[in-house]
């Protein structure tokens, strides 16, 4: 019986340990999502809703870009491409390049991913071993640390600050790669949630650090050609080896096509390539046709920019009556980060006030919790990506209400 019992128990400790989940590399839910599913609860109840919570194009993808796939649809054979992406999209690609950078990028050093988020994956696992160190500006993109978190690496955050521009100097970097090594840092320029475009000298002082110190420099430019004062400057102008990142989600207009793109130095790309063949197989071909068409879509997507434009400067004037400014302004993405520390009520967190700001105006906007767990509260992050007419609307709305709640009315 004795041995019975113990074959019994041991299957049970057996089954039990395979259901066990991994604790390590769980990652955090992203607030901003949360605050779109209520937001758009409030919405399908008929109420008056205004979406400055996601990052993401409020126009729909160009009229171009959705004629240019209506014969691969008609033919209707869409499968897989390389893994790569195909060869005419990575040589426009490397194009694009010469166009707007003067750099010389061959088309084998691009691939084509399942949007930038794709490329983030890649480049880790391609840079990184189990455990290593990845330093991330704080505030920032929540993604990054999620990624370097579930796959295994350790995310080393470090404060950036309002009043030296949020730009991350070498001397900060040293301090955490002095202390234990640091692999890789991610940059993105423009930011995401501060807009800060950090000036190119800025860049080349901290790309010259990571060469000497042997840090890999990724640059995240999915917000590029979204600059509205400063000067946008890729990362490989100052180090031919950083991994540049890319997106067609965000100037183009084209999120849910999942399309993206990364640029490698040519020992990376064999690596890169046989990762992406097991992970991903390749980006969805029909937006790969769809991407090409992008680049030739500029007239349609240069109002959509000059509508962003508009809605900057109408929410630097809210920014001025309420007093909300906390650092330079934002010069590209399409984003503000305001410190609310004035219209929070005692013991009141950034994500209670923008709960009363969605339930008492219909107004959705983002915690700042989300981007810098640690001082993030306290801020909120407004997206002006939507259309003229939402974000007047609603900056009216929010400057009445701001002004109520802080007894200024
Ligand atoms: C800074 C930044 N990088 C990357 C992404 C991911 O974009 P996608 O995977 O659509 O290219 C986002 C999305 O909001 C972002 O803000």
């Amino acid at each position: 019986m004795a041995a019975m019992e113990k074959h019994t128990a041991a299957k049970h400790h057996h089954l039990a340990a395979m259901r066990h989940i991994a604790q390590a590399r769980k990652v955090d839910s992203f607030l901003a999502m949360d605050v779109l599913a209520a937001a758009n609860q409030r919405e399908a109840a008929g109420e008056a809703t205004y979406h400055l919570e996601v990052g993401q194009p409020g126009a729909p993808t160009p009229q171009s870009v959705r004629d240019a796939i209506s014969a691969t649809l008609a033919d209707g054979r869409i499968g897989y491409t390389e893994a790569a992406g195909t060869k005419a999209l990575r040589q426009r690609i490397a194009r694009h390049y010469a166009d707007q950078y003067g750099q010389s990028v061959d088309p084998a050093r691009v691939m084509v991913t399942t949007g930038s988020s794709a490329s983030f994956s890649l480049a880790f696992l391609l840079l990184c071993d189990p455990g290593d160190r990845i330093a991330l500006p704080r505030p920032g993109y929540p993604a990054y640390r999620n990624i370097v978190r579930a796959l295994g690496l350790e995310p080393v955050e470090i404060d950036l600050d309002p009043d030296s521009g949020w730009v991350l100097t070498p001397e900060a970097l040293a301090k955490h790669h002095d202390d234990v090594p640091i692999r890789a840092v991610l940059i993105a320029s423009p930011n995401n949630p501060t807009g800060t475009v950090m000036p190119p000298q800025a860049i080349e002082k901290l790309a010259s650090y990571c060469k000497q110190a042997g840090i890999w420099y990724i640059s995240d430019e999915i917000y590029h050609g979204l600059v509205f004062d400063g000067e946008q400057c890729c990362a490989l102008s100052f180090d031919e080896d950083a991994i540049i990142i890319n997106s067609f989600s965000k100037y183009y207009c084209m999120t849910g096509w999942r399309i993206g793109w990364m640029i490698l130095p040519e020992r990376l790309v064999r690596g890169a390539e046989a990762l992406a063949q097991n992970l991903f197989i390749c980006a969805p071909s029909l937006s790969q046709t769809a991407a090409l068409a992008a680049f030739d879509a500029t007239d349609e997507l240069e109002t959509i920019k000059a509508g962003y434009a508009a809605n900057r400067q109408r929410l630097l004037q809210t920014q001025e009556v309420l007093g909300l400014a906390g650092g330079p302004p934002p010069d590209g993405a399409f984003y503000m980060y305001w410190p609310v520390q004035t219209l929070l009520r005692p013991g009141e967190t950034s994500v209670a006030l923008c709960d009363s700001l969605l339930a008492e105006t219909g107004i959705a906007i983002t915690p700042g919790n989300d981007f810098d767990p640690v001082h993030g509260d306290g801020f909120v992050r407004v997206s002006f990506a939507g259309s003229q007419e939402t974000i007047s609307e609603a900056a009216d709305l929010f400057e009445h209400w701001a002004k109520r709640r802080s007894n200024r009315l």
